[in-house]
């Protein structure tokens, strides 16, 4: 007779301290399926001999790999050892930046008749959201998804305030494995109560022969673009449009990124307005890549207005993944966006979110060999 109530009282203080203990934090990270908030991990996604590794520090891609037609299995894109370097990275290797990429000229702009003032952290301009952008933050991991279409969601909150901008802002950015060998980026963003600009961009530095290869100049690059924005001194865009035809900027044909480099000073680092017609979609082609060595290559299509090429032209030896040292050139970004410095130059397409408005950035890449 006394068994049954021994058993309860025993069932009943195991129950008792597993949830004291789970009160206290204990089991989190290692109870199947949940997952840990604000600690920052690496998360992988594969499928077949096509994978990536990307951490919730920054929603940054670490490594993305990639087979060429022997089955030689290679990173392409440029990165560190370990997330700790990705603290004081400088280059962005791989991040999303935001709250609003690229410059903002002066660090301040005007909206609905009042100045918000930006922390200046490049010259005199703000870049890529300040001095503790979206690229230096941890975003909470929302969801992560296995199966055919293994696919990872973070979330960042970014309260009213936060780096000068105004309005409390919700981003969301979803990597997925979409297909063989093709991969989505799909970024939203919505603001609770002011007006604010939002420009987010991927900042990975690709280079199809292997992170560790050398330079990128002997890539064929082709971008669906007949005008830039061309840029002052300062790297802020005067407001005109220039046609590519007959300037180094004109990559409407395939052309190696070296072939015509040296007649630009420090290399490519401009913003192209994007010019094939968009899909139902409102998808546009954006760039095909390949290197002619390995034969790998890729093809970018996005729904944004432009993308800033940038041929990693300050990569200053940067110690890098296995210990490699980066240097100018040795891998290339196309960062689809809005224009630079749009908050500032009212002839370029809005970049402003109104509550009840959604901001949305999604990116389609289809790599080959
Ligand atoms: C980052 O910079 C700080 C300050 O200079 C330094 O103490 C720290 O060791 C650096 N971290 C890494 C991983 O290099
Ligand atoms: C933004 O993306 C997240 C994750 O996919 C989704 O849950 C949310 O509904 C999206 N927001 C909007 C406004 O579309």
């Amino acid at each position: 007779m006394s068994r049954p109530p021994l058993l309860l009282a025993l069932c009943l203080l195991l129950a008792f301290a597993f949830f004291f203990f789970q009160s206290l934090g204990f089991f989190r990270a290692s109870t199947i399926g949940a997952v840990p908030r604000k600690t920052v991990g690496i998360y992988a996604l594969r499928k077949g001999d096509f994978s990536l590794k990307i951490t919730n520090w920054g929603a940054t891609v670490v490594s993305l790999l990639l087979p060429d037609s022997t089955g030689n299995v290679a990173d392409v894109v440029l990165g560190y050892d370990g997330i700790g370097h990705y603290i004081n990275d400088t280059a962005y290797f791989g991040a999303v930046v935001g709250r609003v990429a690229n410059r903002i000229a002066g660090g301040h702009f005007l909206l609905n008749r009042k100045v918000y003032k930006l922390p200046v952290n490049s010259d005199k301009n703000t870049l890529h959201g300040g001095d503790r952008g979206f690229s230096k933050v941890i975003w909470t991991v929302k969801e992560k998804g296995g199966g055919d279409f293994p696919y990872i969601t973070l979330y960042y909150h970014s309260f009213d305030g936060e780096e000068g901008f105004p309005g409390d802002l919700d981003v969301y950015v979803t990597y997925k494995i979409s297909g063989p060998y093709e991969l989505t980026v799909r970024m939203n963003g919505t603001v609770t109560n002011k007006a604010t600009p939002v420009n987010l961009a991927q900042h990975s530095y690709w280079n199809l022969g292997g992170h560790d290869s050398g330079t990128i100049l002997s890539h064929m690059v082709q971008i669906f673009a007949s005008e830039i924005t061309p840029v002052d001194e300062n790297l802020i865009p005067t407001g005109s449009f220039q046609k590519v035809t007959g300037t180094p900027y004109d990559f409407r044909k395939p052309a190696s990124v070296g072939s015509r480099i040296n007649q630009i000073s420090g290399g490519y680092d401009i913003n192209y307005v994007l010019s094939s017609a968009p899909d139902a979609h409102g998808m546009r082609k954006v760039a095909a890549v390949r290197d002619p060595q390995s034969g790998r290559a890729l093809q970018l299509w996005a729904n944004q207005p432009g993308v800033q090429f940038y041929s990693g032209n300050y990569l200053n030896n940067v110690r890098g993944k296995n210990g490699h040292d980066y240097g100018p050139h040795n891998g290339l970004c196309l960062e689809t966006q809005g224009f630079p410095d749009a908050v500032n130059h009212p002839n370029f397409p809005s970049q402003i979110i109104s509550p009840g408005q959604v901001y949305r950035h999604d990116m389609l890449f289809k790599f080959s060999f």
